[in-house]
């Protein structure tokens, strides 16, 4: 995501910032990833690949060029066939849906739920004949409740693949985001929890095969002797950010502990306004650990509030430009989903990352209340 306000005091997110308190490290990995000329496919996207599946309990974890091309190559790798069709919530960034049409599918959004999650109750009137997948998106850093949708998917005899662009670390009922389907794919954009220089990705998944395929297809379809046995892509995770993303994976835990922190302290403050609707605070409910990529709330007389807060130098963001996927007309993809339509009357995302001080989480939540007048 863009911040558009670079020059704000309380900017969404400080690229430069971000990595500055890293920097020693991250020369020091540069010097040696160089001085060994260890550019493509080495031992440092190995032992990502290695460490991040280790995390998450997985068999394989494969490194890619980005989670789009992630999940183009998951859907050829699990099989989708031209006009099978893949419900996937609107409320996404539109490379989830990209991703089906890239691979000869028919993506059919639906609603989304008071998570901003996908709405399970809306997937039973967008199934057909021809669906064939579901696609939960676990936004914000927060999975999915996961035991309707898999109930669904055994009783219509459906595959799931996850998006999970946004949950590295999220969990519900224990489990791992990206560990539910057939495949899943993280992303590691720079101002992703986890995030590398520039642009990364990784899928993920317990079944051999399908790992097989992402490893041919991530490399143009070759396999280790160099033998080509399929069409692939070119879609490497570069060796240089793999390197950089093992050292962040190694304190990854503490990094999850602070955002979760964040959000409690905009719990605390603004959680008694009835003009918002926040995210579940930590620990709300048993069977979610969320990790916060985000904080996407909700409120009352949103545009006005942004003003607001542009004006006293805080950088509050819309995701996705403040649309979701159906509402990009030219993309034809028709559909009524009134409650993603309100939800983007209405969300908008506070400054949370690594770089947010308390004080600077006191200030917004001040100019918030100041705005209401209370
Ligand atoms: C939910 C979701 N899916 C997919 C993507 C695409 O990820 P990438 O930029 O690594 O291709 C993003 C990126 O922000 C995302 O938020």
């Amino acid at each position: 995501m863009r911040d558009t306000h670079p020059t704000c005091a309380i900017p969404f997110f400080r690229y430069q910032g971000a990595f500055a308190a890293q920097a020693d490290a991250l020369v020091d990995i540069f010097r040696d990833v160089v001085s060994r000329g260890a550019y493509i496919q080495q031992r440092d996207l190995a032992d990502f690949e290695h460490h991040l599946a280790a995390y998450l309990g997985i068999r394989h974890a494969i490194g890619v060029g980005n989670a789009t091309d992630g999940l183009i190559m998951l859907w050829r790798a699990v099989g989708l066939q031209p006009g099978d069709e893949v419900v996937f919530p609107s409320h996404t960034m539109v490379a989830s849906a990209a991703s089906v049409t890239h691979a000869g599918g028919t993506p059919v959004p639906v609603d989304c739920g008071e998570d901003h999650l996908i709405d399970p109750a809306s997937i039973e009137g967008a199934l057909t004949p021809r669906t064939r997948f579901l696609l939960p998106v676990h936004l914000n850093g927060r999975t999915c409740a996961m035991a309707p949708l898999e109930a669904m998917a055994a009783r219509q005899g459906l595959g799931i693949v996850e998006d999970a662009a946004q949950a590295l670390g999220s969990r519900y009922r224990g489990r791992f985001a990206g560990t539910f389907g057939l495949g899943a794919v993280f992303s590691f954009y720079p101002a992703k929890i986890l995030g590398c220089l520039g642009d990364g990705g990784a899928v993920v998944t317990d079944n051999d095969d399908i790992a097989r395929a992402i490893r041919l297809l991530r490399d143009h379809g070759r396999n280790e002797t160099g033998e080509v046995e399929r069409w692939g892509l070119n879609s490497r995770l570069d060796n240089l950010q793999a390197a950089v993303l093992d050292h962040q994976l190694a304190t990854y835990g503490t990094t999850i502990t602070r955002r979760r922190t964040l959000a409690s302290r905009y719990q605390e403050l603004l959680g008694d306004m009835p003009q918002l609707s926040l995210p579940p605070a930590p620990n709300a409910h048993p069977d979610h650990f969320d990790v916060f990529q985000n904080y996407e709330l909700q409120a009352e007389q949103r545009d006005a509030l942004l003003t607001h807060l542009s004006r006293r130098g805080i950088g509050a963001l819309l995701q996705w430009g403040g649309k979701a996927v159906h509402q990009f007309t030219a993309l034809g993809l028709r559909a009524h989903l009134p409650a993603t339509d309100r939800l983007f009357e209405r969300c908008l995302m506070l400054p949370m990352n690594m770089t947010v001080t308390d004080d600077e989480v006191d200030t917004i939540c001040h100019s918030v209340r100041e705005f209401y007048g209370c």
